[in-house]
């Protein structure tokens, strides 16, 4: 799947953004490293600290699915300008794709890539 085909899965994801707090909707989309891909979308909560960011959803359920190998994760917003993962799933992203990308939309169309290291140059790892 190309980086723009999973811009769309996450497309297609962010359509179930839980967001009635922030009304700020994500979707995000990851790949195994055998091309298996699972969405997610932000799900917030009247308790604010217990919301999920797309992310963060995207890979528990690829873990909780028996996939602990990612590739690469596509992450959009309805906000038109780069969406690029909160902290905590930064550390997320380390723990299940260290050497994968992190796939964002820039505009209409435009696509800006990193690698998990570069947004997080000193993760924490046991
Ligand atoms: N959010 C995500 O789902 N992913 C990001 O990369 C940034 C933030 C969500 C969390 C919350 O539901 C809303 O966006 C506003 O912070």
């Amino acid at each position: 799947m190309t980086e723009r085909q999973l811009i769309q899965k996450a497309k297609q994801a962010m359509q179930q953004a839980y967001a009635p707090y922030s009304h700020f909707r994500v979707g995000a989309a990851v790949m195994t490293k055998q091309g298996k891909v699972f969405t997610g979308c932000n799900v917030e909560n009247a308790s604010y600290g217990a919301s999920c960011c797309a992310e963060r959803t995207a890979i528990f359920k690829a873990v909780s699915e028996g996939e602990r190998e990612l590739a690469k994760i596509a992450v959009v917003s309805e906000s038109g300008k780069l969406t690029p993962p909160c902290g905590i799933c930064r550390q997320v992203l380390l723990e299940f794709m260290p050497e994968g990308s992190v796939i964002l939309e820039q505009g209409e169309g435009g696509i800006k890539i990193y690698t998990v290291k570069e947004l997080l140059p000193v993760g924490f790892v046991l």
